[in-house]
């Protein structure tokens, strides 16, 4: 069902409640990185060109339900104003009677930043009372937090029960590029699975399977399926127990015919330190000490002649330790194969915008998602809750 966006609905002179995803990465009390603030920016300033007051709440990090200084929503409000070119206000608390009443003087055209959402146990047990303490004083709720959209909390499902709910911008166009993948992708698709755990993808490669030609794996996820397959893997980072999953996986492809690259080289190391001695050897040739912690040249031009005339690439999950520099070598060259291809290409999970963007490729990707765990639940076909709470578009 399509939902009613902001497009939909007359913001003009109304206080509009938008939660955003502003769970973003902080050092020494700046903003890290603000992807995720300036993927919010259309949605916020379009209301405000519209007349509306803005009202903006996030959860960030995982502070237990406890308030916690460290998780803090404020160096947000500096990077936000920076970045809007105007004053941005900041509540101490997301609820309570401060909160309300700065919540009552917001005029149109001004913009209040919450406090963390999550300094509350009530958000994560989407309380009721606690959802109406958040819309008291808005007019429309509008939820721009693709990331947070697989979370059933107060300011993603809650609070709809009490505002008219519409679609954000950036809510919007993930909904509709991820949506491609899974509905009408250019052809062929190629999906690229890294990540640590087998358990993790498994929801997102069984949805995958009928629409994809490839699969290419890496990571974690790749030692368990050539353990599975009686391969030597070393110390490698696996996930135990996992064997008959990867098993069940590899069988599958088979019979939908889609063809399964695994690693076929590796960069060895006996640990994941920048100063182990690193070694590529043929995949045969992995040691009972050893740890496969990237891909090999081998692997890397399989990839890219596999990647040359696909349509569409879905890429989630570093293929290497690429956090370490002796590591990184098949990741960044990943990243700069995906980015000069011709494909529609589309990048998720902190982990591989991370690698995107230290590749300095960022730009020659199609989209890049906001959403980690959001995008592979969308894509495991699963209805996200704070999607599913929206209002449906009624033509
Ligand atoms: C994310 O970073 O994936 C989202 O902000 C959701 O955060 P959570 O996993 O702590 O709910």
């Amino acid at each position: 069902m399509v939902k009613m966006t902001v497009r939909d609905v007359d913001p003009g002179g109304k206080k509009v409640l938008v939660r955003v995803d502003f769970n973003v990465p902080l050092q020494d009390g700046l903003v890290n990185d603000d992807t995720r603030i300036k993927a919010s920016l259309p949605t916020i300033r379009y209301l405000l060109e519209k007349g509306a007051a803005v009202i903006l709440a996030s959860h960030l990090g995982r502070p237990k339900g406890r308030r916690d200084e460290r998780y803090s929503l404020r160096p947000v409000v500096t990077t936000l104003a920076e970045l809007l070119g105007r004053e941005v206000a900041f509540a101490a608390d997301c609820v309570g009677p401060e909160a309300q009443e700065q919540v009552a003087a917001l005029r149109p055209g001004q913009v209040l930043l919450l406090e963390n959402l999550r300094f509350h146990p009530e958000e994560e047990k989407n309380d009721e009372g606690f959802a109406r303490q958040l819309a008291t004083g808005a007019e429309l709720y509008v939820n721009d937090a693709f990331g947070t959209a697989h979370r059933a909390h107060a300011s993603t499902v809650g609070v709809t029960r009490f505002l008219p709910a519409a679609a954000g911008l950036l809510m919007e166009k993930e909904l509709t590029v991820l949506g491609r993948l899974l509905v009408s992708p250019r052809t062929p698709f190629v999906a690229i699975l890294g990540g640590a755990k087998v358990s993790d993808k498994i929801g997102v490669v069984e949805n995958l399977l009928a629409k994809i030609a490839t699969l290419v794996v890496g990571g974690g996820m790749a030692n368990t399926m050539l353990a599975a397959t009686g391969r030597s893997v070393g110390k490698s980072l696996r996930e135990e127990g996992k064997e008959d999953l990867a098993l069940a996986i590899l069988n599958r492809a088979r019979e939908l015919g889609v063809a399964v690259l695994l690693p076929v080289d590796a960069v060895v190391a006996p640990a994941l330190l920048a100063t182990a001695p690193a070694r590529t050897v043929p995949l045969q040739e992995v040691g009972d000490e050893d740890m496969i912690l990237d891909i090999g040249p081998a692997s890397r031009d399989r990839i890219a002649r596999a990647l040359k005339d696909a349509g569409t690439v879905f890429w989630n999950g570093p293929p290497g330790a690429f956090e370490v520099a002796p590591f990184a070598g098949g990741t960044m060259a990943l990243a700069r194969t995906v980015a000069g291809l011709s494909a529609t290409t589309v990048v998720g999970g902190g982990d591989t915008v991370a690698a995107v963007r230290r590749a300095g490729v960022a730009g020659n990707i199609t989209h890049i998602s906001t959403g980690g765990g959001a995008s592979l639940e969308f894509l495991e076909g699963r209805e996200l809750p704070g999607v599913a709470a929206l209002r449906d578009l009624t033509v």
